[in-house]
């Protein structure tokens, strides 16, 4: 069980308080001036990367007072618990060990007594088996072809996270094997997917751990219904359909064999499973090893979350920054800004992850929390960013705190673009934390020859005031090892962030509500017959009826 501690209860949190009046003129480009070791003292290097924290609107005084704070909510108990399989998600009475699906096959685990590594490494070597054979050409459709198409039919944790992470180490992939992800229910998703492909070459994964979101259920469908229209005989369906789902019984019903069924538990949440039998499309996509190479990113980070000093935990530091900005500093957001193409579902997938487990108003106490908890999360690859929202960032009226993503090394032969993209990535932090003084502004008018009236007149509208914070994340290369550490990464920021809010992480009860009401409307579209709603849903729905064709 998770202590129940209120943050704002806390003595750090009254010293954070009255620290964050004292800090409201800090200067973070003063600070670099004033102290000539800033960037040492805050950016740590990791195996896999450089992270800099030291273009932080913070001090030392700041992190210690965080380190303070993680020690009064009792931090390092909760990890235990985490890593242990405590029953931590105690709304839904569940443990919460996606960090065991990583784990090497000598650990134990125990949950109600029975150790899950070995069952984790069962299905992780089924999984191999069929990747093997489905990318060495073995595995036959119907027709005797190889397979050339995979399609993933899921939806949230049971499609972000694969698609994300195929997309990032599509340079591994395999090039003579395309993947497709059809998520939305919107029959545009699959149409377009299914104008591509060629039945008789093609695997669809059904990924859904309840294996009844009607999204994924209604995409399995059509695709099931359009791929017999060729092949006639409902025996083909075994060499053509997978299922990755916890619910044996409904994937049987749906007619998948259970052979070809790759199971995963109810501890591991959607938005945290691509790391179970749901980085199924990964596996196939980049193969066993790099697969592994990708766990074993993240279990590294893992250790480094539970071993390293606070000073030196990236995770934790991460923790601290978004708590400091969103509690004490006042911001309502966070963006997070890959400079890397392959990264460009990367802010979706870390919406999922982190405003899913931390959109919450409820604490453990089952209280209304009085404080703010888990943060608006957006963003988009640098620098396509720079050209649409960046204005807002440098000069808007919101705090924005910044996380920068770039890799040393790119995944290309493109280098003099590469430099182009870093060139830009160095400069933009730079740039949001110095900004343009009045002084330099003015300077820079008068040298284009602008008159007196003209400078003053343009003057306030070309400063930047800077101060602006960023965490620049400088990896080596965007490997699988890399990408596993990357998300392990964030996934234990929004863990730690969890338990200082004293909110329940892994539940999500938040999406039910219009799941339900959906199921309501649903007949009534099909009927005609509209139900009891407020006036503005009545009005929307009726004009619907009275339009369609
Ligand atoms: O959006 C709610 C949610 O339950 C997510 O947490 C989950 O990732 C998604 O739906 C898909 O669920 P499933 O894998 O059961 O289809």
């Amino acid at each position: 069980m998770l202590e129940r501690t209120v943050p704002t209860e806390t003595q750090a949190w009254k010293k954070l308080e009255q620290h964050a009046r004292e800090m409201r003129s800090f200067s973070i480009l003063e600070s670099f001036k004033a102290q000539s070791n800033r960037f040492e003292n805050m950016s740590i290097q990791h195996p896999k990367m450089l992270a800099d924290f030291s273009k932080n609107k913070w001090t030392e005084e700041t992190i210690s007072l965080f380190k303070q704070l993680f020690e009064e909510v009792n931090l390092s108990k909760a990890i235990d618990a985490q890593f242990s399989g405590d029953i931590i998600n105690e709304t839904e009475k569940r443990a919460v060990l996606h960090t065991a699906l990583r784990r090497p096959s000598t650990d134990e685990v125990k949950v109600d007594g029975m150790n899950v590594i070995p069952e984790i490494h069962k299905v992780l070597a089924s999984m191999y088996a069929f990747a093997n054979k489905v990318r060495g050409g073995q595995w036959k459709g119907y027709t005797g072809k190889s397979i050339q198409h995979v399609v993933n039919i899921g939806i949230g944790g049971s499609d972000l996270g694969p698609r994300m992470v195929y997309e990032a180490l599509e340079p591994f992939s395999r090039p003579d094997l395309t993947f497709h992800f059809v998520s939305n229910v919107d029959g545009a998703d699959i149409s377009h997917v299914l104008r591509e492909i060629d039945p008789s070459r093609t695997l669809f994964i059904i990924e859904s751990k309840t294996f009844t979101t009607q999204e994924t259920m209604t995409n399995a469908h059509t695709a099931r219904t359009w791929f017999l229209t060729y092949a006639k005989d409902e025996a083909h369906i075994a060499k053509h359909f997978v299922a990755v789902s916890t619910n044996h019984e409904k994937v049987t019903e749906f007619g998948i064999d259970a052979q070809n069924m790759f199971g995963f538990w109810d501890w591991v949440g959607g938005r945290y499973s691509v790391w179970s039998a749901i980085g199924l499309p990964v596996c196939l996509a980049i193969g066993e090893e790099h697969f592994a190479a990708f766990l074993k990113g993240a279990h590294d980070m893992d250790e480094h979350f539970r071993t390293a000093p606070f000073e030196e935990n990236i995770p934790q530091l991460m923790a601290a920054a978004g708590i400091w900005y969103r509690n004490f500093l006042g911001a309502d957001s966070m963006a997070v800004l890959p400079y890397n193409q392959k990264l460009s579902r990367f802010a979706a997938y870390l919406q999922q992850a982190d405003m899913e487990s931390n959109g919450k108003s409820i604490d453990r106490n089952g209280k209304n929390v009085d404080y703010m908890t888990g943060p608006i999360v957006w963003g988009e690859p640098g620098t396509n960013g720079q050209h649409a929202f960046y204005q807002l960032i440098h000069q808007g009226t919101s705090l924005i705190p910044c996380d920068f993503i770039a890799s040393v090394e790119p995944q290309h032969a493109l280098s003099d673009h590469h430099r182009k993209l870093l060139s830009n990535f160095f400069a933009q932090t730079e740039a949001l934390m110095a900004g343009k003084s009045e002084a330099v502004v003015r300077a820079e008018l008068e040298k284009a020859g602008k008159s007196e009236d003209e400078i003053n007149r343009l003057t306030p509208f070309k400063i930047f005031e800077g101060n602006k914070p960023t965490t620049s994340f400088l990896l080596k290369t965007l490997d699988p090892e890399t990408m596993g550490a990357l998300i392990a990464m964030y996934e234990q920021k929004i863990f730690a962030q969890g338990v200082v809010w004293n909110i329940f992480s892994f539940d999500q009860w938040g999406v039910e509500l219009g799941k339900q009401l959906a199921n309501v409307i649903l007949p009534e579209l099909e009927s005609g017959n509209v139900g009891q709603h407020d006036e503005s849903t009545v009005g929307l729905i009726n004009y619907y009826l009275e339009n369609r064709a």
